[in-house]
C-alpha cells in the first residue's frame, strides 16, 4: 500500500539537465523567458504555459491557482479570466501578484513578481473571438468562484445558452477578459547537482534596464 510519508521522505532527484550563468543569460528577462518557454514546449509539455498565479486578499491571505499564459504583450504576461472571480476581487484590492512556472522536464522554475493591470478591451474582444464556440458560451454561464447550489442548474443554463447562440456570434461578456502582470522581478532557477542550483535574478532598474544578480541556491 502507498505510504505517503515514507515516499515523501525518500524520493529524491539529482538535477543534471543544464546550467545558467550571469554570462550566458540574455540581457532582457523577457527574451530569457521566451527562450525557456520555447524549450519547455519542445520537451512535449502541453502545459508549458500553465502558471501558478498568486494573489493576496483584503485580509492579507495569499491564494494561488493555475491560469494559462496567453500572450506576452503590454509590457507583461497576459491571462484571461472572470472579472468577478475570487482572483479578480483579490487583484482589485491588491494589484501586486506573482506568477510561477515549473517545468520539471527541464528541471527549471521561473518566479515573476509584479503588478496586475486590466488588459485593453479591444485585446480581450479579439482573444474572446478566437475561442471555440463552447468556451464562449461557457464564459456566459459560469459565475466563477461563486458557490454552486445545483450542478443540474448550471448544465440547464449552459444548454439554454447553447441554443440561444446557435449559429450566432457570441459577444464577450463584460465580466470576462484579460489581465496583464507587468514584472518588476524575474528569477530563473535551474536545478544543479548536489543542490547547488543556479538562481539568476533580474530586478527592474529602469524602463529599459534590468539588474542581473546570482542568488545563493
Ligand atoms: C491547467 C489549468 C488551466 C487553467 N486555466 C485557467 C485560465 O486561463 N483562466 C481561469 O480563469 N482559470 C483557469 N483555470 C482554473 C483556475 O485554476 C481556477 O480554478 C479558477 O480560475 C478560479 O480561481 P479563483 O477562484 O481563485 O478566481 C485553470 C486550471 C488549470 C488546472
Amino acid at each position: 500500500m502507498f505510504n505517503a510519508n515514507n515516499t515523501l521522505k525518500t524520493v529524491r532527484t539529482d538535477y543534471q539537465k543544464g546550467f545558467l550563468t550571469e554570462e550566458t543569460v540574455l540581457e532582457n528577462p523577457f527574451h530569457q523567458f521566451e527562450a525557456w518557454l520555447s524549450e519547455a514546449f519542445d520537451t512535449g509539455n502541453d502545459y508549458a504555459n500553465a502558471m501558478v498565479l498568486s494573489t493576496v486578499d483584503a485580509h492579507q491571505m495569499p491564494d494561488s491557482r493555475v491560469v494559462l499564459l496567453r500572450n506576452i504583450s503590454y509590457g507583461g504576461l497576459t491571462f484571461y479570466t472572470n472579472y468577478k472571480s475570487k482572483k479578480a476581487s483579490d487583484i482589485k484590492t491588491n494589484h501586486n501578484a506573482s506568477i510561477l512556472f515549473f517545468w520539471p522536464d527541464m528541471e527549471r522554475q521561473v518566479r515573476i513578481e509584479g503588478a496586475i493591470e486590466v488588459l485593453p478591451v479591444k485585446e480581450s474582444d479579439d482573444y474572446f473571438e478566437s475561442r471555440p464556440f463552447e468556451s464562449k458560451v461557457g464564459a456566459w454561464v459560469s459565475h466563477q468562484s461563486q458557490v454552486l447550489k445545483s450542478l443540474a442548474d448550471l448544465e440547464t443554463s449552459y444548454e439554454h445558452e447553447l441554443q440561444k447562440y446557435a449559429g450566432k456570434k457570441v459577444p464577450r461578456p463584460a465580466h470576462w477578459g484579460g489581465y496583464v502582470l507587468v514584472p518588476q522581478k524575474f528569477e530563473f532557477w535551474q536545478g544543479r547537482a548536489s543542490r547547488l542550483h543556479d538562481r539568476i535574478q533580474y530586478r527592474k532598474a529602469s524602463e529599459t534596464k534590468w539588474t542581473i544578480e546570482r542568488l545563493m541556491p
